[in-house]
């Protein structure tokens, strides 16, 4: 089927790069999220963002305009009818995502497809409550969706393959290389990259180096463009912290237990770039490390 109408479920971090990178791409956006003062602030932060590839010469004003004309926005699901493909990006929680997935059955097309963001849960256990298991896939975005070039697609055990080519060329419509990975804890990316950032806040804790040390570390040692501390805030500690426990419990192996100073961190409320305040303090420019 021809493409035209994408929802995504969710204006956070993830959701409003994917529907920044939708609308840029040319389909009609219909972005959804149920705590109302998350809309505004998202639309803010697609703005900037395209004001920032204007600024480059990547993209037009004008084009930038006709892109956000074709974006609605919405704290009711309802504004989903139209949606061919559905792209959630709610919380990290399963039994969030599976409410999600419950109260959309009845609103939308009976050949919609739902993808998941999701940074870690299986795909084929989220499909089974959906009613549209061979319509339910795993398609995973980095971020900042606008500007990393990767895109996980993960089947679930009952996707099928209309579902999965129709979403493989969705994300190369978004100028996207996609990497098919199996439907296990964290995939591909997120088995390595978070246990590396786990590890740290382990070393953190320990005392082995400094919120400077640690992350000067692995930018000047390893050549990584953020530390991994500073990379932790940057993706949601409550998120990492929902990662690891998916990795933990689904492989079941001791090395993947989330580190306690970040259990700590999560429920202090401290959960990074988006709380203001995580290993380091985003009340001051530039930030500081917060301990
Ligand atoms: N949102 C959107 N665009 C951004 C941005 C943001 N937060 N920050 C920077 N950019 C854009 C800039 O506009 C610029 O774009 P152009 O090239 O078009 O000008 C480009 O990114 C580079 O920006 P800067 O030079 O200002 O900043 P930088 O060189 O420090 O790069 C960065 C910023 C791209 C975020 C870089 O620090 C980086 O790549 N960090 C690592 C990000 C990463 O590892 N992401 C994966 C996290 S894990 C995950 O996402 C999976 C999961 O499930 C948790
Ligand atoms: P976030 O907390 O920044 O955003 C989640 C948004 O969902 C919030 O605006 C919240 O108001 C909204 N929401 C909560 N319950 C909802 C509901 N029932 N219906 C509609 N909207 C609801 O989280 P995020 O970092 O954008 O992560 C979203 C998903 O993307 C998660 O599954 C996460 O694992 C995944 N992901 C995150 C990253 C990252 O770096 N943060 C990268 C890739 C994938």
């Amino acid at each position: 089927m021809k493409i035209t109408h994408i929802g995504v479920i969710g204006a956070g971090l993830m959701g409003n790069g994917i529907a920044h990178a939708c609308l840029l791409a040319g389909y009609h956006v219909a972005l959804v999220d149920t705590f109302e003062a998350a809309l505004p602030k998202a639309l803010a932060t697609m703005s900037k963002n395209m004001e920032r590839q204007i600024a480059k010469g990547s993209l037009t004003a004008q084009a930038k305009d006709e892109a956000l004309s074709r974006l609605v926005t919405a704290t009711s699901y309802t504004a989903l009818g139209t949606a061919q493909i559905i792209i959630e990006a709610a919380p990290e929680r399963e039994e969030i995502k599976e409410a999600i997935y419950k109260a959309l059955a009845p609103l939308i097309g009976a050949d919609t497809i739902i993808a998941s963001n999701t940074s870690s849960i299986s795909i084929t256990k989220l499909a089974s409550i959906t009613g549209r298991a061979d319509k339910f896939i795993g398609m995973h975005f980095f971020n900042p969706v606008p500007v990393m070039k990767l895109v996980e697609v993960i089947r679930g055990m009952a996707t099928s393959d209309e579902t999965y080519n129709t979403i493989y060329a969705l994300a190369e419509s978004l100028g996207k290389t996609i990497a098919t990975a199996a439907d296990a804890p964290g995939f591909i990316v997120n088995r390595i990259l978070c246990p590396m950032i786990n590890e740290a806040i382990f070393a953190l804790a320990e005392g082995v180096g400094t919120v400077t040390s640690i992350d000067s570390g692995m930018k000047l040692g390893a050549n990584h463009p953020m530390g991994p501390l500073e990379l932790a805030d940057f993706v949601g500690l409550d998120t990492l912290l929902e990662v690891m426990r998916v990795l933990h419990n689904g492989l079941g192996e001791d090395k993947y237990r989330p580190a306690p100073l970040l259990i700590k961190y999560v429920e202090a409320g401290w959960y990074g770039r988006k709380s203001g305040r995580g290993f380091y303090d985003y009340s001051v420019t530039p930030p500081k490390p917060a301990r």
